[in-house]
């Protein structure tokens, strides 16, 4: 057990709330996660600068964590200070754009818009996380991408400024966005007016598509690997026969193979072994390369 540090001192100091050894497992969509040293929800921006540089005076790495919807965790203890944006969940509307904070739930942005005949974000049906994961990650499905919709992005700079990112700043690609490593605050999505019946037409739509097609309940990480060009990485996966395949308390969903589902035993090494085996067999038939689309920390 490591004692008092500076970091431990100015978190006293500031009287910042903060959880020790908080198991990350209670923080993932997979359930899976070890201990983290310090786990702190800033109540707003100022306290999440003055953080980020006590952390940076003190030599304590920092972690962002978003929904916790697309990482997987293992299972040793983390000497790290995380920092979860939760409490940074305030959405303004001014029809047809939107303000959000960088916490804000993305499934609950997504189902108000449509409630309020905005359209947009209805693509987005379906997809978990908070709204800087899926900027960062450029999230989305068959029907579109966050991107689409981003009019800016303000970014916390390492020394605690604030920097406005205009849409033709960031770069969106696939699943990725420059985004990432940038500590996003908040961001402004232009919608357009639409008609609420459609919207919610298509927004029923694509959730009953997902109920049907996708793992709904049990403790997953969405889609394990990114769709390779011209390839589907849950039909591969599917070929090489390995739906249901097992390895400790992980396995493969046998409804769709680029889910891995923990059965409630599962460990981050289960899950990386799957992954291993995934691969090879992928490389083995298809001689492709599977690029992971969780993160691994
Ligand atoms: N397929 C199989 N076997 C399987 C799974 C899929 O043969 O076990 C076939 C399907 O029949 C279909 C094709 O593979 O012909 C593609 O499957 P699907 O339509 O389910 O789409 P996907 O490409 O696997 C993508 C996104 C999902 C998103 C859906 C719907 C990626 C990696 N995945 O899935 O995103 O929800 O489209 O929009 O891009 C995620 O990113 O976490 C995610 C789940």
């Amino acid at each position: 057990m490591v004692g008092f540090t500076p970091f431990d001192g100015w978190l006293r100091d500031h009287g910042t709330p903060v959880l020790g050894d908080a198991p990350l497992a209670q923080r993932t969509t997979f359930k899976i996660g070890g201990p983290v040293r310090w786990l702190v929800s800033p109540r707003d921006e100022n306290e999440l600068a003055g953080l980020l540089l006590a952390a940076k005076e003190c030599d304590v790495e920092t972690r962002v964590l978003g929904g916790g919807s697309n990482l997987l965790r293992l299972d040793e203890r983390l000497d790290s200070c995380v920092l979860q944006l939760n409490r940074l969940s305030r959405c303004e509307w001014s029809a047809p754009r939107v303000t959000v904070q960088a916490g804000c739930n993305l499934p609950k942005v997504v189902k108000e818009s449509v409630a309020r005949g905005l359209a947009g974000l209805e693509p987005l049906t379906g997809v978990p996380g908070s709204i800087a994961g899926a900027l960062i990650m450029n999230a989305g499905g068959r029907h579109g991408e966050i991107e689409s919709v981003v009019r800016w992005v303000d970014v916390l700079t390492p020394d605690g400024e604030i920097r406005r990112l205009g849409r033709h700043e960031i770069d969106f690609r696939y699943r990725w966005s420059s985004l990432r490593g940038q500590l996003i605050v908040g961001a402004e999505l232009e919608l357009r007016p639409g008609d609420p019946a459609a919207l919610k037409a298509t927004y029923d739509a694509i959730l009953a598509d997902k109920k049907a097609t996708q793992p709904m309940g049990a403790p997953n990480a969405g889609c394990v690997f990114k769709n390779p060009p011209g390839g589907k990485a849950g039909r591969m996966i599917d070929e090489c026969g390995l739906k249901g395949r097992r390895i400790g308390g992980a396995f493969i969903s046998p409804k769709h193979a680029n889910f891995m589902i923990n059965d409630g035993g599962a460990s981050g090494d289960d899950v990386m072994r799957l992954i291993g085996l995934a691969r090879e067999s992928v490389r083995a038939r298809f001689g492709v390369d599977l690029e992971l689309e969780i993160l691994v920390w």
